[in-house]
């Protein structure tokens, strides 16, 4: 049964898409089976994972959740272990589909149900909002990991994320076992004052609940989405690469030295 992961902040730019695909390539190269379901009418993991450009409109989330009897996920592969479900930008419309349908925020968890037994990790790249989309992405995950740009403060951006995850536990009709994974420093540059004081923030406010490995600021996870890859296929042996096996390594249980390819 799947391990699903949910990686969520309601603000935009902080480094979820670039860990929903680099640490699935990452669990993948461990010999863990992945799926990224992307959920963002930006499309931003799709863009990456869809890198021979199969993906046809017809083929996306969106077309499965569109009505009311819903389609089986359409599943691509990546490479071998590593698979996608694609987004499309359609999905910015899909709160306002949704209107009135009932069980609206169980749709992504009945549509996981029949592909969680095929999968070690499947993890959910949500969009920067509250929607519906997110919601779902809460309701149908074991739990979420919340990536925070260390090169800004926003602890009232921290509040209402641990206060909608709170909202969805507290619910019997929404997701009461649902953990948070931990907070994931993204972008850090240990030489800035800015990045000692958000790890502080959070370690006073939710200590325990940091993962050990920080993401660092590196050029090379930047330049990879622009050549629609992971990290692992546009430089293996960066900064970015080593950081994000170590997170890996960190949420699989997996011991260091263990062989990677
Ligand atoms: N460790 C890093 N070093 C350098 N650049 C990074 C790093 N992590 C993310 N970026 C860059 O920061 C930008 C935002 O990252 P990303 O797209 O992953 O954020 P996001 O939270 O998914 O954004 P959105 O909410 O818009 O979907 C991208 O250009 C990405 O390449
Ligand atoms: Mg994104």
């Amino acid at each position: 049964m799947a391990n699903t992961i949910a990686i969520l902040n309601f603000k935009g730019g902080v480094g979820k898409t670039t860990t929903a695909v680099n640490l699935a390539d990452a669990l993948r190269g461990y010999g863990k089976t992945c799926l990224v379901i992307d959920l963002d009418s930006q499309c931003s993991s799709t863009i990456i994972l869809d890198s021979e450009k199969e993906v046809e409109s017809t083929d996306t989330i969106y077309e499965s959740m569109k009505d009311k009897t819903l389609a089986p996920l359409c599943i691509f592969e990546h490479s071998k272990g590593l698979d996608f479900v694609a987004s499309d930008k359609r999905m910015g419309d899909i709160d306002e589909l949704l209107v009135g349908r009932s069980s609206k925020e169980h749709i992504l968890e009945r549509m996981i149900k029949p592909v969680k037994d095929e999968y070690d990790y499947i993890i959910i790249d949500c969009p920067p909002n509250r929607g519906v989309m997110t919601i779902n992405a809460m309701v149908a995950s074991d739990s979420v990991l919340i990536p925070i740009d260390s090169k800004f403060m926003s602890l009232d951006g921290l509040n209402q994320i641990t206060e909608k995850i709170s909202e969805v536990k507290n619910d019997e009709f929404l997701n009461p076992s649902l953990k948070i994974l931990g907070f994931l420093l993204t972008r850090y540059n240990q030489n800035l004052r800015i990045a000692k004081d958000v790890y502080n923030a959070l370690q006073s406010k939710f200590p325990s609940q940091i993962f050990n490995t920080k993401i660092r600021e590196n050029t090379k996870v930047s330049e990879a989405p622009g050549y629609r890859c992971t990290i692992f296929e546009h430089d293996p042996s960066c900064a970015g690469a080593e950081d994000y096996l170590q997170l890996a390594r960190e949420i699989g249980g997996i011991k260091p030295g263990t062989k990677w390819k």
